[in-house]
């Protein structure tokens, strides 16, 4: 069985994010069911889900309760357009993630896809200004490092070079600022952060005139290597974008429903941003629903007589899946039901302390977290913290021997990440941990 859906695989699949070359002759995983926070392949073999499904799955596999909110809906409707129409489900989301959002934020324009919801959020915040009758204010500033998805927008306002570069002469112009990645800045955190703040503050004091947004992932960097803010620094940016008149977007889509330790990374900070884009735990992990959040402010600005063409002139066949969006309110209840957040507190209280220990490893430089989102940071010297080489492919390295032990998980190139559904229990941790531990250890020695 295993061997035949391989060859399908090697005929018909293209996967995503995959060197197909090496993809194929490395035995892939082809899975066939989940329970929990486990994958259970096609040869009956368990692994861990440490990547939560790339950074998704909220409650575990196959719950219940998911379940029968998408087969009670199932029998009503599967799906009908909210294009000059509406659906029960995808009202009723539209309040409840209006009310979890910060303040402020009382709009919900659906999508398919975070990249969608970025797309969504420029395009809103481009016609913002174009409304308001100031269309010079057209260009986007990002942050070095940054990652909003794989759409052409999302990769213009994207910063990691090994994804983005190729594409340049596809993307249209933006502006970087420096995001604070402590660990390698030479001088302390402090030095890191005034330079990050005073190198956005002269930015925007050169170009508020024409710039629309700015786009940052609040509280942790996510695909750029799990790379966290120091405390204060989203408040500041914020507070800046707003002095200078200059609309900032959140995009929440790896930090939301909870991965940081709060509902939304931005409350770490107190701070609400002019939209905020969603995806992924959504739904618990279970149907591609996204959503883009905006002040009153932003959509009014939109709101006229239909001769004015003030429209927003954007909508996917799909969106407001009313499958989609009744899975995504019986996740809400059940994030409510079993006080997840608080869960995700204790647990990552429970992971710092086993994660302690890594560092005992030779070859561990730095490691970050802010709630169930971690990333590990190998170096070929830790004194010197020089990097393995791409070449080398030491995450990936580590990452295969993981597989191995029982643990799926991802590298960010020398970056391990380790992000478990939500609802992992401490013990499970603690397996899944000790797997990673041991993987290191034997891949980059003792
Ligand atoms: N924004 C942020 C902050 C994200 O982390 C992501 C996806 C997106 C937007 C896009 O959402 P999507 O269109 O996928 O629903 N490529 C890496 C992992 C990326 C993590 C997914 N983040 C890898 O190769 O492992």
């Amino acid at each position: 069985r295993y061997a035949e859906l391989l060859e399908k695989n090697r005929r018909y699949l293209w996967n995503p994010f995959t060197q197909m070359k090496e993809y194929l002759d490395d035995e892939p995983v082809i899975v066939e069911r989940g329970e929990g926070v486990k994958l259970i392949d096609v040869n009956g073999r368990e692994y861990y889900d440490g990547n939560a499904s790339v950074w998704l799955n909220v409650h575990g596999h196959n719950r219940r309760e998911l379940n029968e909110a998408i087969t009670e809906q199932l029998g009503k409707i599967a799906h009908s357009t909210l294009l000059g129409a509406a659906n029960v489900p995808a009202l009723e989301l539209a309040e409840r993630l209006v009310q979890l959002a910060p303040d402020g934020l009382n709009k919900v324009f659906y999508s398919d896809s975070g990249a969608e919801a970025v797309e969504i959020a420029l395009k809103m915040a481009f016609l913002y200004w174009k409304h308001r009758g100031r269309p010079e204010k057209r260009l986007f500033l990002g942050m070095t490092n940054a990652y909003h998805g794989d759409t052409v927008g999302a990769v213009s306002v994207g910063g990691i070079d090994l994804f983005h570069a190729s594409f340049d002469a596809l993307l249209f112009e933006t502006e970087k600022v420096p995001y604070p990645y402590t660990y390698r800045y030479p001088g302390s955190e402090e030095e890191c952060v005034e330079a990050c703040l005073e190198a956005l503050r002269r930015k925007l004091e050169e170009k508020a005139d024409v710039l629309a947004a700015l786009i940052v992932e609040p509280i942790v960097q996510g695909a750029g290597g799990i790379i966290t803010m120091p405390p204060g620094f989203l408040k500041a940016v914020s507070d800046l974008c707003k002095q200078y008149d200059v609309l900032w977007i959140a995009d929440e889509v790896a930090t939301g429903f909870g991965r940081t330790g709060r509902m939304f990374a931005c409350e770490h900070e107190g701070v609400t941003p002019d939209l905020m884009a969603l995806g992924k735990k959504i739904t618990g992990g279970y149907l591609p629903v996204a959503a883009t959040l905006a002040t009153d402010e932003i959509y009014d600005a939109f709101y006229g007589d239909y001769a004015e063409c003030k429209t927003f002139f954007h909508g996917h066949s799909y969106t407001g899946n009313p499958l989609g969006c009744a899975v995504a309110l019986a996740n809400l209840d059940l994030y409510e039901r079993e006080d997840l957040i608080t869960h995700v507190q204790e647990v990552a209280e429970h992971t710092a302390r086993e994660l302690a220990r890594f560092y005992e490893l030779p070859h561990v430089g730095d490691i970050r977290q802010r709630g169930l989102m971690i990333g590990i940071e190998l170096v070929r010297d830790k004194e010197t913290k020089e990097p393995y080489p791409w070449e080398e492919a030491i995450g990936v390295k580590v990452c295969r021997r993981a597989r191995d032990l029982g643990l799926i998980t991802r590298p960010l190139d020398n970056v391990i990440t380790f992000l478990p559904p939500l609802a992992v229990r401490k013990e499970e941790t603690t397996e899944m941990l000790s797997i990673l531990y041991q993987a290191i250890a034997e891949v980059t020695g003792r």
